[in-house]
C-alpha cells in the first residue's frame, strides 16, 4: 500500500477508500482518537481506533512523538472541525517515544524553550509553517531569476578576499589548533596551511558575482555567508543565506526596480502557495501581540500587511532626505533616539525603523549614502561625498537589502581602494573586470532570513533558520 501525504489526503473527498498514512502522534485521546502529523500541513489527520482493535500494550505505546503506520478507510468525520477520519484497520508502531522524556508536550511551548530544542522544534505547528514558507521562498527565488534569464552562480565559501572590507571574517585553516607554525615575530605562518595563505569564510559572493555578470550579463548567487560580528540581536546571524543578483548594463535606478519587483514576487508566491501556513502564522502573531501594550501592536495583520506591500510602491528617498526627516521628527525632538542623528551617521536600526514604521509606514528605498560608511566598490556620485548605494528598509525589520551601482571606472576604483587601505594586488582579478570591457553594473544582496522574518511575521531571526549560528549556538 502506497503512503499518501496528509495534505493530499485532506484535499480529497472521503469516500471510504482505503489509504495508508505515516506520521508522528501529536495527541491520543480516550484511547481512541489519534491526531497524526506528517509535516505536510499543520492540519492533523484524525485516526479513529475502534475499541478492542488493539491490545493494552500497543495502546500504551501510542504516545506523543511516536511514529506510526496506519492503514484504514477514509470516511467523513463525525467530529466537528475536521473533514475526515481514518477508521484504522491496521496500526503499526514504527518508533516508540517515551512520554516521560519527550520534550514536546501537547501544549503551547515558548519560542525560547523551543530554541533550546531546535533539533525537535520542526515538530510543532509554528515551525512547520515557518519552514514550509522558507522552502517556498527559496523556490520562488530560483523561479524569479530563471524566468528572467539570470544564471545561477555558485561562489566559493572559502576565500582569501574580504568582499565587504569590514574585517568580519571567520578564519579557515588546516593548521593544528594547539601548536600552529609561527613566523619569527610569533604570528601564525599561514604559508604552511593547505591553502598556502590566510583564508576565511565568505562574507559575500558579490565580487565573484561581478566577474560572472561581466560575461553572462545577468547572474545571481544564493548561498550561505558568514559574518564574525558579535551582534547578539534578533536580526543578526553569524551564518545567514544571501541572494545576490548582479547585472551588467544596469544603473542604480534599474537596481531599485529589480529589488522591488523581486521582493513583491516572493511575497506573491507565498500568498498563492502557502495560504494555510500564512493564516496560521497570522493568527499566531495576533495572539503574541495581545500580550503587548496597544501602541506596540501592529496596525495590520500579517496577511493584510503583505497585501499592502505588494499593492503599493516602495517609497524612494535619498539618505540626505532621510536624515532631514529624522531631524524633524517628534521622536528626535523628544530625544527618543538612543543614537546621534546627523548627516554622515550610519543609521541605526531605531532610525531605520522610525522611517518605515512611523513615518512612511511602508518599505523605503534609501539611496545616496555618504561614501565613508559604505564599501569600496560602490560608484562615486558627482558630488564627491556620496555613493550610488541603496538600502531597502522594511517595517519590523529595518535593512533587508543592501546594494549599489558599482564603480566601473578603474582609476576611481583604485583611488578609493588606496584611501580605504584595500590592497589592490590582492584584488587584481577583480580589477581585471574594469580593465577588460568594463561596463556600468549594479547588484544587491537580500538577506534571506530577514525576508523569511518579514513574510512569516516571526520576530527573532533564530526562529527562521533551522540551526542558528549566533555567538551562543553552534552545537548542532
Ligand atoms: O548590506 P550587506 O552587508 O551587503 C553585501 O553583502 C553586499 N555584498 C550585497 C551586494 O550588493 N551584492 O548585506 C546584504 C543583506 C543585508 O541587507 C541584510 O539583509 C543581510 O544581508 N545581512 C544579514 N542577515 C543576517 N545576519 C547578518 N549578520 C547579516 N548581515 C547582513
Ligand atoms: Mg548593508
Amino acid at each position: 500500500n502506497k503512503r499518501v501525504k496528509v495534505k493530499d489526503l485532506l484535499a480529497s473527498e472521503p469516500t471510504g477508500q482505503e489509504v495508508t498514512v505515516m506520521g508522528w502522534v501529536r495527541t491520543f485521546r480516550n484511547n481512541q482518537f489519534i491526531a497524526l502529523n506528517d509535516g505536510s500541513t499543520n492540519n492533523n489527520l484524525q485516526i479513529v481506533v475502534e475499541l478492542g482493535m488493539l491490545d493494552e500494550n500497543t495502546l500504551k505505546r501510542i504516545t506523543t512523538g511516536a511514529s506510526l503506520k496506519v492503514t484504514g478507510k477514509a470516511v467523513p468525520s463525525l467530529g466537528k472541525g475536521q473533514k475526515m477520519d481514518i477508521n484504522a484497520t491496521s496500526l503499526e508502531i514504527l518508533g516508540d517515544s517515551d512520554a516521560e522524556k519527550f520534550p514536546l508536550q501537547p501544549k503551547k511551548h515558548s519560542l525560547e524553550f523551543l530554541r533550546e530544542i531546535a533539533h525537535l522544534r520542526f515538530r510543532t505547528n509554528t515551525f512547520g509553517s515557518v519552514f514550509r514558507v522558507r522552502h517556498a521562498l527559496a523556490f520562488a527565488v530560483h523561479k524569479f531569476f530563471n524566468e528572467k534569464g539570470f544564471v545561477y552562480m555558485h561562489t566559493p565559501i572559502v576565500t582569501a578576499s574580504d568582499a565587504e572590507g569590514a574585517g568580519e571574517m571567520f578564519r579557515v585553516t588546516t593548521l593544528p589548533f594547539d601548536n600552529p607554525p609561527r613566523n619569527e615575530d610569533g604570528t601564525i605562518n599561514f604559508k604552511e596551511d593547505f591553502f598556502g595563505r590566510s583564508t576565511n569564510l565568505t562574507v559575500s559572493g558579490q565580487l565573484e558575482g561581478e566577474l560572472a555578470a561581466t560575461a553572462f550579463s545577468e547572474i545571481y548567487t544564493f548561498g550561505p555567508t558568514f559574518r564574525a560580528e558579535n551582534s547578539n540581536t534578533a536580526r543578526h546571524l553569524a551564518e545567514f543565506w544571501m541572494i545576490e543578483p548582479e547585472m551588467a548594463f544596469c544603473d542604480i535606478e534599474d537596481n531599485q526596480n529589480l529589488a522591488e519587483e523581486f521582493i513583491k514576487y516572493l511575497i506573491r508566491h507565498v500568498m498563492e502557495h502557502n495560504r494555510e501556513d500564512l493564516e496560521f502564522l497570522s493568527q499566531r502573531l495576533a495572539e503574541e501581540e495581545k500580550q503587548l501594550p496597544q501602541d506596540k501592536r501592529s496596525e495590520m495583520g500579517l496577511i493584510e500587511k503583505l497585501e499592502f506591500v505588494i499593492n503599493n510602491d516602495f517609497e524612494r528617498i535619498t539618505y540626505t532626505e532621510a536624515i532631514d526627516i529624522l531631524l524633524q521628527s517628534p521622536a528626535y525632538k523628544k530625544k527618543k533616539f538612543q543614537y546621534e542623528v546627523k548627516w554622515g551617521i550610519d543609521m541605526q536600526s531605531e532610525h531605520e525603523r522610525y522611517l518605515v514604521e512611523k513615518h512612511f509606514k511602508k518599505p523605503v528605498i534609501v539611496t545616496g549614502y555618504p561614501k565613508e560608511i559604505k564599501a569600496f566598490y560602490m560608484r562615486q556620485n558627482d558630488d564627491g561625498k556620496t555613493v550610488a548605494a541603496m538600502d531597502i528598509l522594511a517595517p519590523g525589520i529595518g535593512e533587508i537589502v543592501g546594494g549599489s551601482q558599482r564603480e566601473e571606472r578603474l582609476d576611481k576604483l583604485t583611488e578609493r581602494m588606496k584611501e580605504m587601505h584595500i590592497p589592490a594586488e590582492e584584488l587584481w582579478w577583480y580589477l581585471d573586470t574594469r580593465r577588460y570591457g568594463t561596463v556600468p553594473h549594479a547588484g544587491f544582496g537580500l538577506g534571506f532570513e530577514r525576508m523569511v522574518l518579514f513574510v512569516t511575521g516571526m520576530t527573532n531571526i533564530r526562529d527562521v533558520i533551522a540551526f542558528p549560528r549566533t555567538p551562543k549556538n553552534a552545537e548542532f
